[in-house]
């Protein structure tokens, strides 16, 4: 029985998508995966690293060129999932795109444009859905252990979806909902025995937060009460391990963020 529970929290051999998997957040998991024993599929882009990643990791990963908005893609990639390893235990989805416009302009007498929330929303909101329900026809072919469960989903919102920041009306309009789905998708998949968790992450050193001014990420950074500095992506990869591993998380969102609260 010890050996049985044992095996149970363990990632050895559990197939994995990691949508965004081939920069920040997602990458983190990625390789935190494939050291652990599983079998890693990299969604991202076409145009991403996600090729040289897989290659770098040899034969326990693959990458699957993708847009979280389309349905074929994500059939084509958990075909491909299921033709390599077998199956699919684990979903995490790291894909994500961030804008900054504030909801008028007023120097520029210009209102937000209504492509850029679409855009937003239609990536993180929406691209989210998208691989949750076509990854669910695979989750529930599987043979379910001890508790009932057939496999764990990981979402990534943001602490904007609570505290968005000045120009961040889209980006957390489409992070809450993120966190407002997650619950009723958990009770959907209850049945399936499938569990649903979300993260919420604060501010973490990836190439999404690279893109500022060095002074800027050392102002950001002393905003964090504690430990004031920028999160890890392995930080964020620990916490979808221990997701995986902890059977009781399910329907709620996990803050990640040293206590931040971020100002307007
Ligand atoms: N870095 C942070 O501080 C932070 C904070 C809160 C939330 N987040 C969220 O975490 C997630 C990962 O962010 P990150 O910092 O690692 O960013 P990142 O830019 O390093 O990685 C995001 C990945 O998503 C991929 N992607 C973007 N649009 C896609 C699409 N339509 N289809 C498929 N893949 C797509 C990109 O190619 C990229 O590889 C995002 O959802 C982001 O909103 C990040
Ligand atoms: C992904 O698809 C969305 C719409 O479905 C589109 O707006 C976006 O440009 C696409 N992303 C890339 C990089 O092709």
């Amino acid at each position: 029985i010890l050996t049985l529970i044992f095996i149970n929290i363990l990632l050895q051999g559990l197939v994995t998508l990691v949508t965004g998997g081939a920069s920040g957040l997602g990458r983190a998991t990625v390789e935190r995966f494939v050291k652990q024993g599983a079998k890693v599929i990299i969604g991202d882009l076409p145009t991403s690293k996600g090729n040289e990643l897989a290659t770098e990791l040899g034969s326990s990963a693959i990458f699957a060129p993708l847009n979280v908005t389309s349905e074929a893609d994500i059939q084509n990639a958990l075909d491909l999932g299921i033709k390599e390893f077998g199956k699919l235990d684990v979903l995490v989805n790291a894909a994500g795109v961030a804008v900054a416009y504030k909801t008028y302009n007023s120097q520029k007498k210009a209102p937000h444009l209504l492509e850029d929330f679409e855009r937003i929303i239609k990536i993180n909101t929406i691209g989210t859905f998208n691989v949750i329900r076509l990854a669910v026809g695979h989750m529930v072919n599987n043979e379910a252990n001890v508790d009932g469960q057939r496999g764990v989903i990981i979402n990534t919102a943001s602490v904007a979806a609570y505290d968005g920041q000045i120009g961040q009306a889209a980006y957390a309009a489409s992070k809450g909902a993120v966190v407002s789905m997650t619950l009723p998708i958990a009770r959907d998949l209850s049945r399936d025995g499938i569990r649903v968790v979300t993260i919420a992450p604060g501010l973490f050193d990836t190439p999404l937060l690279a893109l500022l001014p060095e002074k800027v990420r050392i102002f950001l950074a002393k905003s964090i009460p504690f430990p004031q500095r920028l999160g890890k992506p392995e930080e964020f990869a620990q916490l979808t391990q221990a997701i995986v591993e902890n059977p009781l998380l399910n329907g709620e969102t996990i803050r990640l963020d040293g206590a931040l609260r971020m100002q307007p």
